[in-house]
């Protein structure tokens, strides 16, 4: 969870809620670790966010949350991984990649953008690994990204994958429907509005399956893809 140390509020009214967001990058250097994120402006916070100046303060707080479990403990026979970002949600998969690589797993990635001023976060992945879709065609497949997941997994023994995805709701349907249609486990990183970002406040509760709900800030915001009956959560998403 992050919020600006100062001028975190227009003047006059309440300093707002932290805002949430996944480490994009994690760079150890000789007096500590310096964190990357990817800020896509949408509202009053992430405005504030994104027009930080080099030395101003900043509240961190995390590591917070549930992270991506590797493909072996999703399925038995899952030795690779897909690794499908779609805009703004390729931001976790820089360091998932790479954790996937230092433990010998394979990894394909496939990202997605909607248009090239939707593109960030493109220089944190090697080119030569990943493959591109765009919305408006001009980088890769013309068309949504979830077109190469299917590819791919109609070309593959499906089940020797796990998929992993994070990007807008209906991307992240998209990908549950063709994984639940072809029994390939997967998870999907989501997003809720998030108050507090530790358990307390209930604002990130989502619907599961079999009745109930999760708080998507400490049982997620990695969730297993069968445990919900859909990524269009109302008020997930922007
Ligand atoms: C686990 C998690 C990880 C995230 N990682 C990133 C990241 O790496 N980079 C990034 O740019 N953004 C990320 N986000 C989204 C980011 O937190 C929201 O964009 C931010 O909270 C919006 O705040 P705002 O004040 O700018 O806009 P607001 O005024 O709060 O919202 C503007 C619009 O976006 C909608 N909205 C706001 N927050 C959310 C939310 N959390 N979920 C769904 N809809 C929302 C609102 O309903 C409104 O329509 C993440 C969110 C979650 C939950
Ligand atoms: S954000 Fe407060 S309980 Fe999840």
């Amino acid at each position: 969870m992050l919020a600006a140390g100062k001028q975190w509020a227009a003047t006059g009214e309440r300093p707002y809620l932290p805002r949430a967001f996944s480490v994009a990058d994690s760079v150890p250097g000789d007096d500590g670790i310096r964190l990357d994120f990817l800020v896509e402006a949408i509202g009053p916070g992430t405005e504030r966010l994104a027009d930080l100046k080099p030395g101003e303060g900043l509240w961190v707080t995390g590591p917070l949350g549930r992270p991506f479990s590797p493909p072996g403990e999703l399925a038995g026979g899952a030795a690779g991984a897909i690794l499908v970002g779609g805009g703004i949600g390729v931001a976790p998969f820089a360091i998932w990649r790479r954790r996937l690589s230092q433990a010998g797993i394979p990894a394909r990635v496939l990202l997605g953008f909607r248009d090239r001023a939707h593109a960030g976060g493109l220089d944190l992945f090697d080119c030569s690994e990943v493959r591109l879709a765009s919305d408006d065609g001009h980088i890769g497949h013309r068309g949504p990204v979830t077109d190469l997941l299917s590819v791919l997994l109609e070309g593959d023994d499906a089940s020797s994958a796990a998929v992993y995805a994070c990007g807008p709701p209906g991307m992240l349907e998209v990908v549950r429907e063709i994984c639940a249609g072809r029994e390939v486990a997967a998870q999907l990183a989501m997003e809720a509005p998030m108050a507090c970002g530790f358990g307390a406040c209930m604002g990130c509760a989502i619907p599961l399956a079999g009745g109930g709900y999760m708080r998507l800030c400490v049982e997620g915001p990695v969730v297993d893809a069968d445990r919900i009956e859909t990524a269009l959560v109302p008020g997930s998403g922007h």
